[in-house]
C-alpha cells in the first residue's frame, strides 16, 4: 500500500524584510521537515495588499522572498513553493468562503483589531484577511498549519469555517491544525523585549535581525538589545527578564540545545556582554549561508520565475479541483457539466 503523505500549508507575506522571527518561528521549520510531508509554501501577496503597499516596492519584495525561502533551503524538488495570486482559486476560494463565515467572526480577530487602531483607513480586505488564508489551507486539504504562534487565532478561525462548511454541506474539507514550534514561537522584538519581532517594525533601527543585514549590524543590533540591570543567564518567565530570556530562546532555537544545555553554556559567563556576543556569533553562522546563497539567485531572475512557474502549477493541480468541488456543493453549475 503506498503511504498517503500528510499535507502542510503555510505562508509569509511579501512585505517588509524577513526577520529573524519569521526565520526561527516559521521558516527553519519548514526546511527541516520539508521531506517528510506534502508541503506547500505561499508568499501571500494577496495578503499583503490588504494594507496599502508601493507596487515596485511589492513587486521587488514577492521576488526577493521567493530567493530568500530556496536560500533557507526549500527544495522546489521536495515541496511546492509558489506565489499566491499565481493561482487564482485563493481569491475564488475566498469569496465562496466569505459566504460561510459570519461577519461577527472577522470582526472578533485581535491581529485585525490591532491593525485597525493603527491605520486612518481601513479596507474590506483587511477585515477578510482570515477568509483569504482560510481558503489558502483548506484549497489543499491541510493537516498541519506550521506557524508561529501571532497566528494561531487564525487557524482557530479556519477550523471553525472548515466545521461550518462541511456542516451545511457535507464533508467538505479536513480539518487542519496549527504546529507551532517549541521554541522560536515567539521572538521579541531585540529593542522592546514584551513587544514580538515584527516585519513593519523591522525597519526601526535595534528592533529586528533581518535576514539581509550585513553581518556587522547583525551583531550591532544583537549587542544593544535590551536587557535588565542584573547578570543571571537564566530562562525566565519573568517580565523584567525578557530581553535576556529572549536572546536565550534565541540561542536555543539556533542551536536545537536544551534548556538545560544552554543554561550551562552560559554558568561561567561574565555578564550580559557574553551572552550577547555568543548569540551574534550563532545568529551570524546561521544567516551567512543563507544571504550568500540569496544573492546567487537574485542574479538569474529567469531560473526563479522558472521556479516559482513550477511552483503555481503544482499549486493549481491541486486548488483548481477543490474550488470545483466547493461550487459544486453549494449548488453552483459548472461549466461544461
Ligand atoms: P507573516 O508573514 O506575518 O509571518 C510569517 C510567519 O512568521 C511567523 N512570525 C513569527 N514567529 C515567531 N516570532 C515572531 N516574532 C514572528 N513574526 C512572524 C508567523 O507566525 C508566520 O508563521 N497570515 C500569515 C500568512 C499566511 C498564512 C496563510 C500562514 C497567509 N495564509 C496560510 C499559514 C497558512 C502572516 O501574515 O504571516
Amino acid at each position: 500500500m503506498t503511504e498517503v503523505k500528510r499535507r502542510v500549508f503555510s505562508g509569509i507575506q511579501p512585505s517588509g524584510s524577513v526577520q529573524l522571527g519569521n526565520y526561527l518561528g516559521a521558516i527553519k521549520g519548514w526546511v527541516e521537515r520539508q521531506s517528510e510531508k506534502e508541503n506547500f509554501f505561499c508568499i501571500v501577496d494577496l495578503h499583503a495588499i490588504t494594507v496599502q503597499q508601493d507596487p515596485e516596492e511589492l513587486r521587488r519584495e514577492t521576488r526577493s522572498l521567493a530567493a530568500m525561502l530556496f536560500a533557507a533551503g526549500l527544495d522546489p524538488d521536495q515541496c511546492t513553493v509558489f506565489v499566491q495570486s499565481h493561482v487564482t482559486a485563493h481569491a475564488e476560494g475566498c469569496w465562496l468562503l466569505n459566504c460561510v463565515t459570519p461577519l461577527g467572526w472577522l470582526e472578533r480577530m485581535t491581529q485585525y483589531k490591532d491593525k485597525v487602531q493603527r491605520q486612518e483607513s481601513v479596507s474590506t480586505g483587511l477585515l477578510d484577511y482570515p477568509v483569504l488564508m482560510a481558503a489558502d489551507i483548506l484549497l489543499y486539504d491541510a493537516h498541519e498549519v506550521p506557524v508561529g504562534d501571532d497566528q494561531r487565532q487564525h487557524v482557530e478561525l479556519t477550523r471553525d469555517i472548515a466545521q461550518r462548511f462541511n456542516h451545511l454541506y457535507g464533508e467538505t474539507f479536513v480539518v487542519p491544525e496549527a504546529v507551532i514550534p517549541e521554541v522560536g514561537a515567539r521572538v521579541m522584538g531585540l529593542d522592546e523585549p514584551r513587544v514580538k519581532m515584527s516585519k513593519s517594525s523591522a525597519h526601526i533601527r535595534g528592533h529586528a535581525v533581518n535576514l539581509l543585514d550585513d553581518p556587522k549590524e547583525m551583531v550591532r543590533s544583537i549587542r544593544r538589545a535590551v536587557t535588565d540591570s542584573g547578570n543571571e543567564i537564566r530562562f525566565s518567565e519573568d517580565p523584567a527578564k525578557a530581553g535576556v530570556n529572549n536572546l536565550l530562546g534565541i540561542y536555543k532555537a539556533i542551536t536545537d540545545r536544551t534548556v538545560e544545555e544552554c543554561e550551562e553554556d552560559f554558568a561561567s559567563a561574565r555578564g550580559y556582554g557574553d551572552l550577547k556576543s555568543r548569540v551574534a556569533e550563532v545568529v551570524v553562522e546561521e544567516l551567512q549561508p543563507i544571504r550568500e546563497r540569496y544573492y546567487e539567485l537574485m542574479d538569474d531572475v529567469g531560473e526563479l520565475e522558472r521556479m516559482l512557474a513550477r511552483g503555481a502549477e503544482q499549486a493549481a493541480s491541486v486548488s483548481e479541483p477543490k474550488v470545483e468541488e466547493i461550487k459544486r456543493r453549494m449548488g453552483l453549475v459548472i461549466a461544461g457539466e
